[in-house]
């Protein structure tokens, strides 16, 4: 199949992107670089700059490729901004994915396989959080993700776009070619490895949640694994449209214990400072991936947090500047 990657140059989109093509399909990438690296877009695909924002570029894109199917992943994506600003989350992450559902519809693509995230969820009610939980976002990021899997139903039913919502996690750890390269990056892993490359203490954000040791625990799940979901997801479209699958290791890490197992792959002892709470964090978030490993047959590689961790410390020993260029 020809696949359309948007959000293609970022940390997941790049990954899945590769992934794609070992698979044997086309890929073209579409993303307008705000947080993505054109250096991280596999040579064998395509690469088109361009905004979901802008239905006019969405229309020539579609114009000019016979894309079969779609991986929407070009979204903003800080959750502790999205609190402060909504309006960028809305604009980009519902506005900008009604305009690509508009432009598949008009250029007959019917298929979808949609990033989202456990933020759709809010605080816990239960954990692990299945797919049934209630969703009662507490960001504009997690509303913003949950408004568009709402809006894709409607397409599914209104218009047949047959649509799969992955709710990753916390996405973590690096292929050989690609790692997290965010400017800011506000992901645990990359902060503390960086931080132990420069001798710097890793903020911890709240030492005073209902957790074990007060720090907050988070479920992670590594990029390879993600990008193995999407493959898998793609081959059940049919069979699975209209479903919601979380993508988690079923395994909560407090923010203390990320920190202990990164000082044991590195080596090194890594220094913390606490600073306040941010706003719309979770205290925990662990996710039950048991839907996808039954329905979609996923079967994640990287089980272990150290192995993870990692995975992540190679690329940044190998590649400490990140995926290079910011053009
Ligand atoms: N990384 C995680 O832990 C995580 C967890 C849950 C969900 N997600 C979702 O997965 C997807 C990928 O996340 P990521 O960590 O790779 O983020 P990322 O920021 O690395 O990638 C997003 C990409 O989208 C591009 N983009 C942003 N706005 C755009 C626009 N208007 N038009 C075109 N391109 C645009 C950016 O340049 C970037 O390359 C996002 O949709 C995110 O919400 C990520």
């Amino acid at each position: 199949m020809k696949v359309l990657v948007t959000g293609g140059a970022g940390y997941v989109g790049s990954v899945v992107a590769d992934e794609l093509l070992c698979a044997g399909h086309e890929v073209v990438v579409f993303d307008n670089l705000q947080q993505g690296h054109k250096e991280a877009v596999p040579v064998q695909a395509q690469f088109v700059l361009g905004d979901i924002c802008k239905p006019g570029a969405l229309d020539g894109l579609f114009r000019q490729f016979n894309i079969d199917a779609v991986m929407h992943m070009a979204a903003e994506t800080v959750v502790e901004y999205s609190t402060t600003d909504p309006k960028r989350y809305f604009q980009t992450n519902v506005a900008g994915g009604i305009h690509l559902l508009n432009a598949m519809l008009k250029h007959k693509v019917t298929k979808m396989i949609f990033s989202s995230t456990a933020a759709v969820y809010g605080e816990p009610q239960a954990t692990p959080i299945n797919e049934d939980h209630p969703k009662n976002p507490i960001n504009a990021y997690g509303l913003s993700k949950l408004m568009f899997e709402q809006i894709l139903e409607w397409y599914g039913k209104a218009y047949g776009v047959k649509h799969i919502s992955l709710r990753y996690f916390n996405a973590a750890g690096a292929t050989d070619r690609l790692g997290e390269d965010h400017h800011p990056e506000t992901h645990l892993i990359p902060n503390i490895l960086r931080a132990a490359m420069n001798n710097e203490p890793v903020p911890v954000f709240g030492i005073d949640y209902p957790t074990p040791d007060g720090s907050c625990i988070r479920d992670y799940v590594h990029v390879a694994d993600i990008a193995q979901a999407h493959i898998l997801a793609l081959d059940k479209l049919d069979a699975l449209s209209g479903k919601a699958c979380n993508l988690g290791s079923g395994r909560g890490y407090s923010v203390i214990e990320v920190i202990q197992a990164a000082q044991e792959v590195t080596g090194m002892k890594i220094a913390t400072k606490v600073c306040p709470r941010r706003p719309g964090d979770p205290a925990v978030l662990v996710a039950s991936a048991s839907r996808a490993r039954s329905e979609l047959g996923w079967t994640p590689r990287f089980f272990e947090l150290q192995s993870i961790i990692r995975s992540a410390w190679l690329w940044t020993t190998r590649c400490p500047q990140g995926d290079a260029d910011d053009d």
